[in-house]
């Protein structure tokens, strides 16, 4: 017998500081003008630094999402963590985020897969009701980009915000939000050096009393991740369509990662979703990376603007580079 996985919890939380385009006007040689027409974003969240890390912001996701489900920590069976931006390099995360649930004894580790992080972790969540129908896997998304952003660096620094988003995933007893219908993931290796973090790891190991240059800091070739997220986002939205015999008239509301509201146009044009239809949030977030899709479920579940019944697309890619599509039925 198939187990059919359900999401039963959302949650999300973002830092209360927020900064605004014109606050980065202070810092950079950008204006709002620049950041709203090239990108859509008008502001995003950032933790005071050392006060806030991702285990902290998943902290609080998840426990609305575990509210929203009905559930405890002492319910939880695993942990999975989306971030590339951890609390520490070693230990993950979700070890972090487990003692600060208050449990202990479950399976938890970190999955980085970038800005896909959230539709990468929540295959494994279904891996793992498969596996065992008992599992309660919590799926925690959090970063804290501010943390790795260069904030000299205006082509890089206008595009992130810190927060986090999480879901409760178990097999279906009907208690579920939303079924997951479908899931598919990709990944082409042959494209890093496009948006990357290249210092800190074994390729660039850090020395003793060496500098921090901006070599730790997110670099992006924006125009080239650009066109590869455009193409990626369309082909594996139709793959994913197709293989589910659905039509995109099918969907009643598409929730895309949130990296620039130009790319989210230009996806829905070329897949033929209608604005009324596409989920935006980016104007209040920026981008968060694997954060960015649980953000804006929670954040449209909030708004009503899903409601029981509705077939939701979501669609992400990111450094790697990594996508994926997923059908969530309501
Ligand atoms: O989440 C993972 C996936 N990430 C993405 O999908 C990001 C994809 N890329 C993008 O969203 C866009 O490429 C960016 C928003 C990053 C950049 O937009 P663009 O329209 O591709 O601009 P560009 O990089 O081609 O730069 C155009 C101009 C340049 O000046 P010149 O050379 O034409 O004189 C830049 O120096 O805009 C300049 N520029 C800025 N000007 C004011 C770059 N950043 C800024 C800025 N303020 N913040």
């Amino acid at each position: 017998m198939s187990i059919t996985p359900v999401i039963c919890g959302f949650g999300h939380y973002a830092p209360e500081k927020i900064v605004s385009n014109q606050d980065l006007e202070k810092l950079v040689d950008t204006s709002d003008e620049w950041i709203t027409t090239r990108t859509g974003i008008k502001q995003r969240h950032i933790v005071v630094p050392g006060e806030q890390s991702s285990s902290d912001l998943a902290l609080e996701a998840s426990k609305m999402a575990l509210a929203d489900a009905g559930l405890s920590p002492k319910d939880l069976t695993h942990i999975l963590f989306a971030t590339l931006t951890p609390d520490t390099y070693c230990p993950s995360a979700a070890c972090y985020l487990e003692q600060k649930l208050g449990v202990r004894g479950l399976m938890a580790m970190d999955l980085n897969a970038a800005c896909s992080g959230f539709l990468y972790s929540l295959q494994t969540a279904r891996a793992m009701v498969a596996l065992d129908p008992d599992a309660v896997v919590l799926v925690a998304a959090s970063e804290v980009l501010s943390s790795r952003v260069n904030w000299t660096d205006r082509s890089t620094c206008v595009l992130f915000g810190d927060g986090s988003g999480a879901a409760v995933v178990t097999a279906d007893t009907g208690a579920g939000k939303a079924q997951v219908l479908d899931l598919i993931l990709g990944s082409d290796g042959n494209l890093t050096d496009l948006l990357l973090i290249p210092a800190g790891g074994s390729r660039f190991p850090l020395e003793l009393g060496g500098t921090v240059d901006k070599e730790s800091y997110i670099q992006l070739n924006g125009p080239d991740v650009f066109k590869h997220a455009v193409r990626e986002m369309e082909a594996i939205t139709n793959t994913l369509l197709e293989k589910n015999g659905l039509a995109v008239e099918d969907i009643d509301l598409f929730v895309p990662h949130q990296a620039n509201v130009r790319i989210i146009d230009a996806l829905a044009k070329r897949v033929g979703v209608p604005p009324e239809k596409v989920f935006v949030n980016i104007d209040r977030y920026g981008n968060t990376s694997a954060a960015s899709v649980p953000i804006a479920l929670s954040d449209a579940l909030q708004q009503n603007a899903i409601q029981p019944g509705m077939r939701i697309l979501i669609t992400t890619f990111g450094a790697g580079f990594t996508w994926g599509s997923c059908i969530l039925q309501f």
